[in-house]
């Protein structure tokens, strides 16, 4: 049985790539400080508790655990806090990497496979985005990823090391089983904060921007079923096995959601009206962000399965709905 070491998989994406690593029949093994995830979210295999800054912890989980494949989640993911704090992004997500990605060298070169975003192109000359478009980061979040993606391509050419960056859009949805689900404090992704706008009397959701230039006026993005992304971490970890480099793929589904699209399908699934606010545009949020999704199709023979957006809402939905139980 192959082993997986999974940074990071006590999160939201990386509790599910556990899970589909697990069916996949892989021994998987999380390691994860918990700073943002959820120690009942480590449901397959077990937990080592220690931080990627403390990197003799990092060598120790590689000696212990002999992983045939490195599965890299681990970092802070909020683009406010990245621009108000920047220190903690560069320490966590690029020299966090670091410490990992020489651990790893230092092991023999275990292949990895590492979260990498759509942020690390800022704003888009052209759409679809395909992964030779020029990348020109506008915060620190995406700068202090796209650092990790130089490293891995530099460490390819200098020692071997092989990897693949997956460059997400819109990570949603829950688990369709519902032993998962997005758990983010606070959450700052807009299908949960749609959804409890919807069910909760108390909450409301503000659409920022009603002024762009697409169909509607909203901001459009590209909504992937988190579970789709999952698998395709089990797609990209076969396909290194026989394919040396250092690989980019997106990881979306070429189609695009407008915000009013988005609540009208958190409206139609849950038969509820959201409480709905406009207000300004955020600084720095483009007008659209879509994936071409052909190269990860084409190459890893990956496919979307959950993605369409009514499926990704019920499943959030149904996990919001028993998560308070
Ligand atoms: N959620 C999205 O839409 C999205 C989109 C693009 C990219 N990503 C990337 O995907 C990855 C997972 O995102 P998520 O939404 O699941 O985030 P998350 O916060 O739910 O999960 C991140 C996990 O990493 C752990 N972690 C953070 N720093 C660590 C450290 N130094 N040592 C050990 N563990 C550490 C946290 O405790 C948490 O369990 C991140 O790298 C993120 O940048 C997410």
């Amino acid at each position: 049985m192959k082993t997986v070491l999974v940074f990071g998989g006590a999160g939201y994406v990386g509790s599910h790539g556990c899970k589909a690593f697990a069916q996949r029949g892989w021994n998987v093994v999380t390691f994860d400080d918990l700073s943002r995830g959820w120690r009942d979210a480590v449901r397959w295999g077990e937990l080592i508790e220690a931080t990627l800054l403390d990197r003799a912890a990092v060598a120790e989980a590689i000696r212990t655990t002999r992983p045939d494949l490195i599965v890299h989640f681990a970092a802070f993911a909020y683009v406010g806090e990245s621009v108000s704090d920047p220190a903690i992004y560069y320490y966590n997500n690029t020299v966090g990497s670091l410490n990992l990605i020489e651990e790893v060298r230092a092991a023999g070169n275990i292949p990895i496979i590492f979260s990498s975003t759509c942020a690390t192109y800022g704003v888009p000359d052209t759409l679809p985005i395909t992964e030779d478009h020029p990348q020109r980061p506008i915060n620190p979040y995406g700068w202090s990823k796209l650092f990790v993606e130089k490293m891995l391509a530099d460490f390819h050419v200098a020692h071997g090391l092989d990897s693949v960056s997956l460059r997400y859009f819109n990570a949603a949805g829950a688990d369709p089983d519902g032993e998962i689900g997005e758990r983010h404090e606070p959450e700052t992704h807009a299908i949960p904060l749609a959804i409890e706008a919807a069910v909760s009397p108390n909450a409301s959701f503000t659409v920022f921007g009603s002024d762009f230039d697409t169909p509607d006026g909203t901001a459009v993005r590209d909504y992937i079923h988190v579970s789709d992304l999952a698998s395709a971490h089990v797609a990209a970890g076969e396909f290194l096995a026989g394919n040396p480099g250092a690989h980019v793929f997106n990881l979306g589904t070429g189609t695009g959601t407008s915000v009013l699209e988005l609540i009208g399908a958190v409206e139609s699934v849950a038969g509820r009206k959201a409480n709905v606010h406009f207000g300004p545009r955020r600084p720095g949020d483009p007008a659209e962000l879509v994936a071409s999704a052909d190269k990860a199709r084409d190459i890893l023979a990956w496919q979307t399965q959950h993605s369409s957006i009514e499926n990704i809402v019920a499943s959030a939905l149904a996990w919001r709905l028993r998560e308070r139980v």
